[in-house]
C-alpha cells in the first residue's frame, strides 16, 4: 500500500526551496533611529566635539559597554580590526615580534598582527572547532602574546587556556567579534584575559555599519589605547578611563593612531546595547531549531556545545568529515541552487569573507594536518534576525536531504 502523506512529505523534503536572505539584518530599532537623528540634528559627530556639560554618546556608550561586561575601562574605536591592533599596540607589541594566534580564523586577525610589524604564529583547531590546547602548550614559548579568536562563537575552556598562558607569562587579547553576548562558566567572553576585543560591524550582534569595542581592567593599556585611538589630550572626556595620572605616565611615549568611534554610531548602538540579552536568545532559537533538524545525518556532524559556554547562534557550523572535496561542493551547489548558502572553509583559494591559514602568504605557516582536515570539512552558515524559527526548521531539512542526497550515493 502507498503511504500518500509519507510520499508528500518526502516529495516536499526533496522540493521546497528557501527563499529568504542570509546577508539581511534587521533594521536599527526605532530608538536608535531617533537618537541618531538628534546627532544629526545638532551636527557634534565628533566624540570631543561637546556643547558644555554635555557628555558625548560615545563616552556614554563606552561607560555601558563598562557595565556590561564588568570591565573596569571600555574603548569605542572604527572597527573590530581597529581594537585588535590597537590592543597589540597597547600591551607593547613590537615589531619583529611574534604573536600567537588561531589558524581558524578570519582575515582581520592576522591582519591586525601584521599591521604592527608581528608575525603570526598559528595554533590548529579541533574538531569542536575551538583553539587546540595542547598544540597551545607546545607552542607558548614561543610568543609573549596570545590573540585568541572565538572564531564562530565558539569558546574554549577558557579556565584551562587562561592557567597554560598565565604559568607561561603569556598576555590574552580575546578577539570576541563573533561572541559579544556571550560567557565560559558565568564569565564574559573579553574577560579571560588582559583585553576584549568586538566588532559592531553589519553582520555582529550590534550593528553600526562598522565599529568596534576594548575592555580591560589594566589602567596603562586602557590609558595607551585611549591616547593610541586618537584622543590627543582630550582624554578627560572619556566616562570609562583611568585617571589622568595614568596618562601623565603614558602620553609622551603612546602614538596617535587614529581609529575613534563617532557619536552618530554610539547613538545607533547605544539601544542595541540594552536589547542584546534579548537578541542573544532570539539566536540561540534560531540556532537549536537548525541543530534539532540536523541531528543524526549519517555523515555530518553537528558541534556539541560545551555545558560551562554560553553562545550566541548568530550563525551554525557542520562538518562533513573527511568527505572529498568534490562531494562537499556537491552538497554546497545543491543546497545553494535551493537557496541555502553554506560556506566552506576547505576550498584551495579564499572566497568572499572566508579564508585559510595558508590563504595568507604574508605569514608564513607550517602545515597543520588535524587543522586542515576539519577545515576541510567544514561549512558555516549565518543566522540573520530575520529569518523565523520556521524558516530555520526548513533550512535544516534541505540541508538533511541534500547531504544525505549525497552520502547515500557514496
Ligand atoms: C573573527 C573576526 N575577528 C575580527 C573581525 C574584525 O572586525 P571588523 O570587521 O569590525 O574590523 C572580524 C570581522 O569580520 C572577524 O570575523
Amino acid at each position: 500500500m502507498i503511504d500518500v502523506a509519507a510520499g508528500g512529505a518526502q516529495k516536499r523534503r526533496m522540493t521546497e526551496r528557501f527563499t529568504g536572505s542570509f546577508t539581511q539584518q534587521e533594521p536599527i530599532p526605532e530608538d536608535g533611529i531617533e537618537a541618531a537623528l538628534a546627532v544629526l540634528r545638532h551636527g557634534r559627530l565628533h566624540r570631543y566635539n561637546t556643547a558644555p556639560d554635555e557628555l558625548s554618546e560615545t563616552a556614554l556608550l563606552e561607560q555601558e559597554v563598562a557595565a556590561m561586561t564588568g570591565a573596569r575601562y571600555a574603548l569605542a574605536v572604527a572597527s573590530g580590526g581597529y581594537a585588535l591592533g590597537c590592543a597589540l599596540r597597547a600591551v607593547g607589541v613590537q615589531p619583529g615580534d611574534t604573536v600567537l594566534t588561531n589558524a581558524f580564523t578570519l582575515a582581520p586577525v592576522p591582519g591586525a598582527i601584521a599591521s604592527v610589524g608581528a608575525t603570526p604564529v598559528f595554533v590548529g583547531v579541533t574538531e569542536d572547532l575551538v583553539i587546540d590546547l595542547d598544540d597551545l602548550a607546545t607552542k607558548l614559548a614561543q610568543a609573549r602574546v596570545l590573540m585568541l579568536s572565538h572564531m564562530r562563537g565558539h569558546l574554549c575552556d577558557m579556565d584551562r587556556l587562561m592557567a597554560l598562558c598565565d604559568a607561561a607569562g603569556v598576555t590574552v587579547i580575546e578577539d570576541c567579534a563573533h561572541t559579544m553576548g556571550a560567557a565560559w562558566n558565568g564569565v564574559p567572553s573579553g574577560r579571560h584575559g588582559a583585553v576584549g576585543c568586538y566588532s559592531t560591524q553589519t553582520y555582529k550582534h550590534v550593528n553600526s555599519g562598522e565599529g568596534g569595542f576594548l575592555v580591560t581592567d589594566d589602567e596603562e593599556i586602557a590609558a595607551r589605547a585611549v591616547i593610541l585611538s586618537g584622543s590627543y589630550m582630550l582624554y578627560e572626556r572619556h566616562l570609562a578611563a583611568p585617571g589622568p595620572e595614568v596618562f601623565e605616565r603614558v602620553k609622551y611615549h603612546t602614538p596617535n593612531v587614529s581609529g575613534r568611534m563617532d557619536n552618530l554610531r554610539a547613538a545607533i548602538l547605544r539601544p542595541q546595547l540594552r536589547d542584546l540579552d534579548t537578541q542573544v536568545e532570539r539566536w540561540n532559537d534560531r540556532y537549536r531549531a537548525v541543530e534539532d533538524g540536523l541531528r543524526d545525518v549519517p555523515g555530518l556532524t553537528v558541534i556539541d556545545r560545551p555545558a560551562p559556554e554560553r553562545y550566541v547562534g548568530s550563525s551554525i557550523q557542520l562538518l562533513l568529515l573527511d568527505w572529498a572535496a568534490e562531494a562537499v561542493q556537491e552538497v554546497l551547489r545543491r543546497c545553494a541552487a535551493r537557496g541555502v548558502e553554506l560556506k566552506w572553509f576547505g576550498g584551495a583559494e579564499p572566497v568572499a569573507f572566508t579564508s585559510r591559514y595558508d590563504s595568507w602568504r604574508y605569514a608564513e605557516s607550517v602545515p597543520l594536518p588535524r587543522t586542515d582536515r576539519v577545515l576541510a570539512g567544514l561549512l558555516d552558515m549565518r543566522l540573520p534576525l530575520t529569518f523565523s524559527v520556521d524558516d530555520c526548521a526548513q533550512i535544516a531539512r534541505i540541508i538533511r536531504a541534500e547531504v544525505s542526497a549525497v552520502h547515500q550515493r557514496g
